[in-house]
């Protein structure tokens, strides 16, 4: 099996630009990486990706909310991070499961053991092996998030932006929590830092813990 890490974060934390770095340090070093985000990560999730940020959707329920999401993970981990593991991969993913237990519980306040059962399911046996929490003031990430949206043609992906400040921090609680009831897979960055000292901090870690096999090269 390959090596998956996630990364998570609240609103503009800077991941993105993060696991971008990465993606391309680990291609450079000729490890076979597959770059996916969730929602999203192949054209079915695409697609329900596109319903769940449309700013347009704003009535859609939170169980509603929940059940889309779960329906791109398992489409995305059955067509793309299962068969990318299986064959020996390292995979990176922009969001995972963490996402669902901040956003949908934390943030939404839906029952947590709803949340895992279907997480459960969606991920199909696939877990995380290393976690990278970008951890970032709520007001901070929201003020990144809308100069990006505003400077980005096309549908503008702003349901969750427009939440309320007291949703974002809930989120960011939601994720710090996870983080320390998990502190082996988690690796906890302060994304207030420069995106060189975050990039350190990240590589080094990463080179250290990827299996030995998967380092061909490094
Ligand atoms: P992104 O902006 O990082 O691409 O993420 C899309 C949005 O979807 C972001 O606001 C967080 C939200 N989200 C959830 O609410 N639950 C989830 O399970 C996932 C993966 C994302």
């Amino acid at each position: 099996m390959g090596y998956f890490i996630t990364f998570e974060g609240v609103e503009g934390c800077g991941k993105t630009t993060q696991i971008k770095l990465l993606s391309e340090l680990l291609t450079t070093r000729g490890i076979s990486t597959v770059l996916t985000r969730e929602p999203g990560g192949c054209p079915i999730a695409d697609k329900i990706r596109a319903i769940l940020l449309d700013a347009e959707n704003r009535s859609m329920s939170p169980l509603a909310e929940l059940m889309l999401y779960a329906a791109a993970r398992a489409q995305h981990v059955t067509e793309v991070i299962y068969p990318a593991l299986e064959s020996g991969k390292i995979v990176l993913c922009d969001r995972f499961c963490d996402a669902t237990v901040a956003y949908q519980s934390f943030g939404r306040g839906i029952d947590r053991s709803v949340i895992d059962n279907l997480n459960t399911q969606a991920c199909q046996g696939v877990s995380p092996d290393l976690t990278v929490l970008v951890d970032c003031d709520p007001s901070v990430g929201l003020e990144r998030a809308r100069r990006r949206i505003e400077a980005t043609r096309g549908p503008r992906e702003e349901r969750f932006e427009l939440e309320a400040l007291a949703f974002h921090h809930r989120v960011r609680d939601g994720y710090r929590q996870l983080a320390a009831d998990q502190p082996d897979r988690f690796l906890v960055i302060d994304g207030s830092d420069s995106i060189k000292n975050i990039y350190a901090t990240i590589s080094k870690q990463v080179l250290t813990r990827i299996p030995e096999a998967l380092r061909a090269i490094c």
